[in-house]
């Protein structure tokens, strides 16, 4: 009977210790990806397909739960989220990195800096792209990576052809201070929205304009509400790949790597469909004949950047001189 009861005691305790164990092992790792734009763009595509190749090259082991269009958080939650360990994975633009004191990031919201894709290319792939990210650290985050977006196009209820037409407007902006200046030197009135809020703001004449690529104008149905656009290509819209720093130094050694490769796939992936997602929803816009696209003459275009070269110098001191004159070297741009 003794016997009986002890090897009863010693089975249960193995099965009491083994049991946390197999749990551990099945249970997988979550990582949270919020972001605020359609499953159907450049980042909502890029994301599920970092949740198909981490799930993949883990075997498992690691489950990616990826809410689109603000569902969990809007544009200013999501930071505060992630800092706190809420959600795992954002992709928020360069745009929205201000209030996280990374105000260096909104260089990428001046206006012209980038001629192509390829000298942007040359900026976030080099040493600038990297001190960049470098700089998240310190706050809880870290850098994995560059999306893209595309160029942003302006549109309102009136035609914009003239910089001009912009005198008065008022213009849902992201939270930068760089889009503030671009708006306030177009003599346009700038408001900063969280982007979930954009549509309906332009139905009801809260504010009469905005600016996007045509990838987020269309999945939003901007263009129900806005009655002309202009293919200003004016400014750039990208994203940083952004982590919780301590979720991810305390990932399992053997799954890191693994998610770094599904990272590096994934980026290929979203820089490699954007310009096709953004041509596609322009025609797409074109189809559904709501809004009228105005595609500028060269002296058209020459007016726009003129009347926007003074908001390099006045935001030189906020995004930093060395910072600026480093991406206008890697640009190959005009440095004035
Ligand atoms: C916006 O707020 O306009 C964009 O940043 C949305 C996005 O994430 O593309």
């Amino acid at each position: 009977m003794t016997i009986f009861r002890h090897a009863f005691a010693i089975a249960a305790a193995i099965v009491g210790i083994a049991l946390p164990f197999a749990a551990m092992a099945q249970t997988p790792i979550i990582i949270k990806f919020s972001h605020v734009v359609a499953p159907d763009t450049p980042k909502g595509k890029g994301a599920n397909k970092f949740k198909e190749l981490a799930e993949k090259y883990t075997d498992g082991r690691v489950k990616v739960e990826v809410y689109p269009n603000s569902q969990l958080y809007k544009d200013k939650e999501e930071v505060e989220a992630l800092q706190l360990g809420a959600v795992q994975m954002l992709a928020p633009s360069m745009a929205k990195f201000g209030p996280l004191g990374a105000k260096e990031f909104e260089a990428f919201d001046l206006p012209f800096i980038f001629p192509d894709k390829e000298s942007l290319r040359r900026v976030t792939e080099g040493p600038v792209g990297k001190q960049l990210l470098q700089k998240l650290e310190s706050k809880g985050i870290l850098g994995l990576a560059f999306w893209d977006n595309g160029f942003k196009i302006m549109s309102a209820n009136k035609p914009l052809i003239t910089p001009d037409d912009m005198l008065g407007l008022k213009m849902r902006i992201q939270s930068s201070k760089v889009l503030e200046a671009q708006m306030k030197t177009l003599g346009a009135v700038p408001q900063v929205m969280a982007f979930a809020e954009v549509y309906q703001a332009l139905q009801t004449g809260v504010v009469d304009g905005t600016e996007n690529p045509p990838s987020n104008m269309y999945t939003q149905k901007m263009h129900e509400v806005q009655k002309y656009a202009t293919l200003t290509n004016h400014g750039y819209l990208g994203y940083a790949l952004i982590v919780n720093k301590k979720f991810w130094d305390d990932l399992p050694a053997d799954i890191r790597p693994k998610l770094e490769k599904a990272v590096a796939e994934a980026t290929e992936y979203a820089n490699e469909i954007s310009q096709k997602e953004n041509d596609d929803s322009l025609e797409a816009m074109k189809k559904a004949g709501k809004t009228e696209f105005h595609v500028q003459t060269e002296k058209e275009r020459q007016a726009w950047v003129e009347a926007l070269k003074p908001v390099r110098k006045e935001m030189e001191a906020r995004i930093g001189k060395d910072l600026l004159q480093s991406i206008y070297k890697a640009t190959g741009a005009a440095t004035n």
